[in-house]
């Protein structure tokens, strides 16, 4: 079973693909860190964008499974600790738009879903690395709502008071980024379930995913 979750920025994806997958005894495929790690690894290795591409062609990256949680290597280093700041955000952003950094990761998604029984989540995965995808997920929720919800992690994480409506000017402009670029625009499959969550806790949308892939697995 193959499960394919698109959505934009703070919509809760993550949280639910990552208890989904545990429900059900499936892998949770995290593609946003695999662009967040490329973008660690051309800020760390100093490179303009103008030169990006010949780094990103040499860049060793390696998904790895271990105790069922996703970490990325870059050059044999786990860089899962270093990828959430807001610099590697923005850099994310920007690089997941570069041709050569979608082509860099489609084989190793497409070969991830090959090997293991996967919700994986990202923008593109049912238009574009998965169109055969057993069951299409698009999980949204207003912007208002998802920078609420972003800035009360981020209050808890720091302990630090948030500025929710600076967050919720950078989601809409990430939104608008990540759906207008030319290649791989996040946009909705013609056949994904739209999961509006605005008003929906964790625990209801996790439970609507487990429905819908029960019901996809006895169809
Ligand atoms: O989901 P996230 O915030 O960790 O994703 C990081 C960035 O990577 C975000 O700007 C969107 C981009 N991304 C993408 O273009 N395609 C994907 N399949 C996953 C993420």
């Amino acid at each position: 079973m193959i499960i394919a979750m698109d959505g934009p920025a703070g919509a809760g994806k993550s949280t639910v693909a990552r208890r989904a997958a545990k429900a059900l005894g499936m892998h949770y495929v995290d593609t946003g860190a695999m662009y967040r790690a490329i973008a660690y690894g051309i800020v760390k290795s100093g490179t303009s964008e103008a030169d990006a591409e010949a780094v990103v062609e040499q860049m060793d990256i390696d998904v790895r499974y271990e105790q069922d949680e996703q970490h990325v290597y870059v050059a044999g280093e786990d860089v899962m600790p270093f990828i959430r700041t807001q610099e590697i955000s923005d850099a994310a952003s920007r690089y997941s738009a570069k041709p050569y950094v979608r082509a860099k990761l489609l084989e190793t998604q497409r070969q991830i879903a090959k090997t293991y029984e996967v919700i994986m989540d990202g923008r593109d995965i049912g238009t574009v690395v998965l169109p055969d995808a057993d069951l299409k997920i698009f999980i949204t929720a207003n912007p208002a709502e998802r920078a609420r919800r972003r800035a009360l992690e981020l209050e808890m994480r720091t302990g630090e008071k948030q500025n929710v409506q600076a967050i919720e000017a950078e989601i809409r402009e990430r939104d608008y980024r990540d759906s207008h670029r030319e290649i791989a625009p996040l946009k909705q499959a013609d056949d994904a379930v739209l999961l509006d969550t605005t008003n929906l806790s964790i625990e209801e949308v996790v439970q609507e995913v487990c429905r819908l892939a029960e019901e996809k697995k006895h169809a």
